[in-house]
Formats: structure tokens, sequence, C-alpha cells
């Protein structure tokens, strides 16, 4: 009879040329159908599996090998320490997104009071970790895709955000003139329509919706920029996570539009990842 070792080691072989990490995501996998975490594997090493367990990890190592993504097979990712619920209507959360996080804990003091807006929230991940973090936030999450507001609705349950309150607009179209904001943050698709990172890895399943904008991936990122001064209370500031090589362009933008003290900022890999102004 196989191990749970020998289960491991035949899947780490299967996925060694479709997967940088194949021996992670066998664990993982693993670890998922069998409800348990990693290191019960190890100990276990020697355990055998029941058919069932078997007959689903071949399914998950298979849909792997295809190339979908570790996050969408176990339907979760964790992002600024909770698990957010995600699947194929929404942006897998990604770690440069906790440089915006972690900026903005900085700028709203705990003890006071903000209206934020969180534009294109996906799974909820930067408008539910703000809310935890900073409960007095009066936190508004919008986006264009009702599934992805639907996941982001059973992430805010799920970390108890019930406040926020959840719209379904494209951009800020839906909101009337008289709600304005503290802060209004974005992570917007950003990618240009020809950029071949978007025929490589895990992107290739997500929504094209959540990745590309027009006008080589500066089109959504302008629109805001431009809308958001309508909605910004005096002194109010606007937030963007950009591609890499989109800094320089994205303050041009915030500086037509007579944003002052602009700023970016760089992630952890040193690249340029996050651009501010104040209206
Ligand atoms: C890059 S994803 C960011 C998701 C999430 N905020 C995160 O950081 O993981 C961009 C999000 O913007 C939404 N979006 C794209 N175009 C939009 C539009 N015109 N109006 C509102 N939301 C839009 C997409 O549905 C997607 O959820």
């Amino acid at each position: 009879m196989t191990t749970i070792k020998q289960h491991l080691d035949n899947a780490s072989d299967i996925l060694a040329h479709h997967s940088l990490s194949p021996r992670l995501d066998a664990e993982v996998l693993l670890a998922f159908v069998l409800g348990k975490n990693r290191s019960y594997l190890r100990t276990w090493d020697d355990k055998q599996l029941e058919l069932k367990s078997l007959e689903l990890f071949a399914e998950l190592v298979e849909k792997r090998r295809e190339g979908v993504p570790i996050a969408y097979l176990t339907g979760q990712r964790e992002f600024w320490s909770r698990d957010f619920k995600v699947s194929p209507a929404v942006l897998i959360p990604r770690p440069e997104t906790e440089l915006l996080i972690e900026l903005c804990l900085d700028s709203l003091s705990s003890s006071q009071k903000y209206a934020v807006l969180d534009l294109g929230t996906g799974s909820g991940a930067i408008a539910i970790t703000l809310a935890a973090e900073r409960p007095l936030v009066e936190m508004t999450a919008l986006d264009k895709s009702f599934d992805a507001l639907e996941i982001a609705k059973d992430n805010a349950v799920r970390h108890n955000c019930q406040h926020i309150e959840f719209v379904l607009s494209d951009w800020l179209s839906a909101l009337s003139t008289d709600v304005t904001f503290d802060f209004i943050l974005s992570n917007p698709p950003y990618i240009a329509q020809d950029d071949v990172h978007l025929s490589q890895g895990d992107v290739r399943f997500e929504p094209m919706s959540a990745l590309v904008a027009e006008d080589n991936g500066l089109g959504d990122i302008k629109r805001i920029a431009n809308d958001a001064k309508k909605h910004l209370r005096p002194g109010g500031q606007l937030w963007f996570e950009h591609g890499y090589n989109q800094a320089q362009e994205t303050q041009e933008i915030l500086k037509a539009l007579n944003y002052k003290n602009i700023k970016t900022y760089f992630d952890l890999s040193d690249q340029p990842r996050v651009t501010m102004g104040f209206i």
C-alpha cells in the first residue's frame, strides 16, 4: 500500500515541469484534501490514504498540472494573516498589495473615524483588512463584478466585518456626488492588453476584467484619478497600487489633475508599487 510520503513524491514528480514549487504544491493540496496542516503530512508520512482522499488528490494534482492556481483549487489565499475565500471570479490577492495596507494603516489613526472607499474590491482583501484593523473606519467596497462582490461579502462575514457597505458600480458612476470619502484606494486593473505575462502562469486563469486596462494599462488609473476628485473631502487622499513601471506615469496623471504632495512607495522587491496624492 502507498504511503503519504510516496503519494507526495509521485505528485511532486508529476508537477515538476509545471510548477515552480512542485513539492510545496503537492503538500498544500494533500493537506487541503485531508483537512490538516502540512506538518501533519510530515508527522504521519507512513500513513495510507483512503480511496476518496486519493481520488480527490489525484484530481487536484491534474488540475494543477494544467496550470490552475493553487488558490483556486483550495478556494482560499492568505492575505495580511487572514484567509480569504477566492474563486475564479476574483483576483488572487497578492503579497505586493500588503504594501498598500501597510501605508494606509500608517495613515489611518486607530482613534479617528474615516470614510474610506476601496475601488475594485475583488475578494475584499483590502477593504476587509483595513476594516478589521481599524474598526472605526466606515468602509465602502465597490466592484463592477456581481460575482466578485458575493465573494467579498462572504469574506466580510468570515472576518466579522459586516458593517462594510458593498456597492455594485462601474468605478464611481453609481455614487451621487454628495457621497465623499477621506481616503479612496484602488488596486485597479493595470496590465496592458498585449503584455506577454498574460499568457503565463496563474494570471491565465484570473478574470481579464481584474487584470487588463486600456491605454497601455493606464486607462482605469486615469479614469479613477479624474472621477475621485468629486468624491474626496478637502485634504482627502487617493492611493493607487500600480505596475512596477507605471510610477512616473501615475505621478504625471495625478499632477495633471492638481493632486498635491504626490509620493511613490517601493515594495519589498524594491519596485515602485504605490503612488498617492492629496486633493
Ligand atoms: C486588480 S483587481 C483587485 C482586487 C482586490 N482589490 C485585490 O487587491 O486583490 C481589480 C478589481 O477591479 C474590478 N474592476 C475592474 N473594472 C472595474 C470598473 N470599471 N468598475 C469597478 N470595478 C472594476 C475588477 O472586477 C477587480 O475585482
